[in-house]
């Protein structure tokens, strides 16, 4: 196998095991912009990754990265613990955060990193970093939890010991409160993702990690049984499984091991496949929606997700984590758009409950902080993926037939005649904030709560025919033209067609590209979008949500920015920026050096 000259910013610059006495080396080559953008006065853990859209620094500055220990609801004050591997303090600035947490202890091995957690977290006082090999450490007192995300895959690299990784596990348990717990989150190296073809994070090449690591080099992650008999031999013999996707490293859905089992719990609709590959540039070599639904039908799916977060303790777990099915987090927005999503069992039922603003690990039991809760809707199918299950096996008199379940539920909803002012209100309201007013003059109108209402959030019994709303979070306070809120459904569900089936156009001879078999049997407001439109609309909505408020006004240079991806896929889109930075990086300066060690770690 050859590798792959792309770097990920996962992969590190040293090569063979560490020997004795060798300095610890490991960098993904994003430290040195890291240490401009710490060292700023106005840094800002909440607004400052706003402003850096590439993966490599997202990676070490977006809230997502907390997403996998954000959700956990406390179950203790005064928390005591260590983060093994901290590298530049993505988990660990938010621990610091934390209010359960009491004290955090952050051991790094690479002493640049070690810096660079120093300077982020300049304003924790209960923050200690050492410059150690986790091997060299020796804690005065035992912790309450010992964190791992992201490091265990590098025990053969830095640990010289046989069996590395149990060495390690071993260790860290000795550190451990008798009640402690050790949190391990790494891929899965038979994840759907790498047995669909994508590059294995570490190694840069397809299929290394499903082939048993040919090309081992210290570093390899671990299938769930291993991982499992690992901690079992250490005595860890209480676990809690997890399944962050689509990765450990920026969850927006954890998985809970009794999700798998629960009697018309729909799990594999709340992954949002196919799975996101960061720099854009792979696609699944087949349907993964397909491939886990069959592999659901003859074994738990649990050992091909993509991967893992354990929760791993000599004594039981709190009762409350055993209730959570899943757990879905809006992060990567402004802080008081952010929410949690828990899908709880309780007794007999499951119910959903919904938190705005940040969890930061708040104390069971989790309803107390809910702020809104539903029933869930069991047996019932969502449209979104009705569709394109049925697009994929080419029925297409099924899939219109879902689409206009959705139609219908949206024309019910138009608002009686008689609201004369509301093109009015709605052409000052754009023109304010996009600069024109698109979808006006109109007749039909929808509540302001509709923006939401797209095929995905609408759920369908196909026995009846009924639909039931859900997650209708968003209200612009003002009225919406119904051919606003339709284009937006069709946008989004275009733009799932084509992360499935590949396509690079949104929309072709003025109608959405979709199969004509299709379109044929959709009336006209559902075939044509204005595609210009509603990506204008849709680029503010979004930054609206990210500045935390809507009245947001685009600038000329973002009305210039969302018309240059209008009618591609996000694909072709991010293709075309990846050639204007190109270009950008052959220019001499300050930029051009910046650009030209962007390009070297994403491999552009
Ligand atoms: C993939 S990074 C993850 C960093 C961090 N946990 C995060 O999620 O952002 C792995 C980090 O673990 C550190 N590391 C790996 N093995 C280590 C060891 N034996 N002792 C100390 N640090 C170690 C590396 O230097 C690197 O910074």
């Amino acid at each position: 196998m050859t590798k792959s000259a792309a770097q990920t910013p996962q992969e590190h610059t040293s090569t063979g095991t560490l020997s004795a006495g060798a300095p610890f080396q490991y960098a993904d080559g994003a430290e040195v912009i890291l240490h401009t953008i710490f060292q700023r006065d106005d840094f800002d853990e909440q607004r400052t990754w706003m402003e850096y859209n590439w993966w490599p620094l997202s990676y070490h500055l977006s809230p997502a990265r907390a997403n996998i220990v954000s959700w956990l609801p406390a179950d203790r004050d005064g928390l005591h613990v260590l983060e093994v591997g901290a590298g530049c303090g993505a988990i660990t600035s938010y621990l610091c955060r934390v209010p359960a947490v009491g004290r955090v202890v952050a051991v790094e091995g690479a002493p640049q990193r070690a810096e660079l957690l120093r300077l982020r977290c300049r304003h924790a006082p209960h923050l200690e970093v050492v410059t150690a090999n986790i091997e060299d450490y020796h804690p005065p007192e035992p912790f309450d939890a010992i964190l791992l995300i992201g490091v265990l895959e590098y025990a053969g690299r830095y640990i010289a010991r046989p069996d590395a990784a149990s060495h390690l596990i071993n260790l860290l348990c000795r550190w451990l409160r008798p009640d402690g717990r050790l949190v391990i989150a790494i891929e899965n190296p038979i994840g759907h993702k790498y047995l669909a073809g994508y590059r294995e994070d570490h190694y840069g090449v397809p299929f290394e990690s499903v082939s048993g690591y040919p090309d081992y080099n210290g570093i390899r992650t671990f299938d769930k049984g291993l991982l499992q008999s690992k901690l079992e031999d250490a005595g860890l013999h209480c676990q809690l499984w997890f399944y962050p996707f689509p990765d450990y490293k920026m969850p927006d859905v954890i998985l809970a091991e009794n999700s798998f089992s629960e009697p018309g719990f729909d799990w594999l609709t709340l992954l949002n496949l196919p799975t996101v590959d960061y720099s854009l540039r792979q696609r699944p070599l087949f349907n993964e929606r397909e491939f886990l639904r069959m592999i659901a039908r003859n074994a738990p799916p649990s050992a091909f997700m993509n991967s893992f977060l354990v929760i791993a303790s000599r004594q039981p777990m709190p009762k409350e984590w055993e209730s959570i099915l899943a757990v879905k987090i809006r992060s990567q927005c402004a802080p008081p758009f952010r929410q949690t999503k828990f899908f709880l069992k309780e007794d007999d039922r499951i119910t959903v409950e919904t938190t705005r603003g940040e969890w930061l690990n708040r104390p069971a039991p989790i309803h107390l902080h809910s702020d809104y809760r539903e029933p869930y809707y069991q047996h019932l199918k969502n449209i979104e993926h009705l569709f394109i299950d049925s697009l994929w096996h080419r029925r297409y008199a099924e899939a219109a037939s879902a689409l206009l379940r959705w139609y219908a539920t949206l024309l019910a909803r138009v608002v009686p005649e008689g609201y004369h002012d509301y093109n009015e209100r709605f052409r000052a309201f754009c023109v304010q904030r996009l600069g024109r007013a698109p979808y006006t003059p109109t007749t039909q109108w929808l509540p302001p709560d509709s923006l939401d209402l797209t095929p995905r959030n609408c759920l369908l019994n196909e026995k009846g025919g009924e639909v039931t709303v859900i997650d209708l979070e968003w209200d612009v306070g003002i009225p919406l033209p119904l051919d606003l809120v339709v284009d937006r459904g069709m946008l989004y569900l275009v733009q799932k067609v084509s992360d499935f089936f590949g396509t690079d156009l949104l929309n072709r001879r003025g109608e959405w590209n979709l199969p004509r078999a299709l379109l044929s049997r959709l009336p006209a407001q559902l075939r044509k979008g204005k595609v210009a439109d509603i990506h204008l609309f849709e680029y503010w909505f979004q930054l609206a949500i990210l500045h935390g408020g809507f009245d947001y006004r685009l600038s000329e240079q973002d009305r210039r920015a969302a018309s240059t991806n209008t009618g591609l896929s996000r694909r072709s889109w991010f293709a075309r920026l990846l050639r204007r930075l190109g270009d950008a990086s052959r220019s001499p300066g300050v930029i051009g050096a910046s650009l030209r060690r962007l390009r070297k770690i994403t491999g552009v």
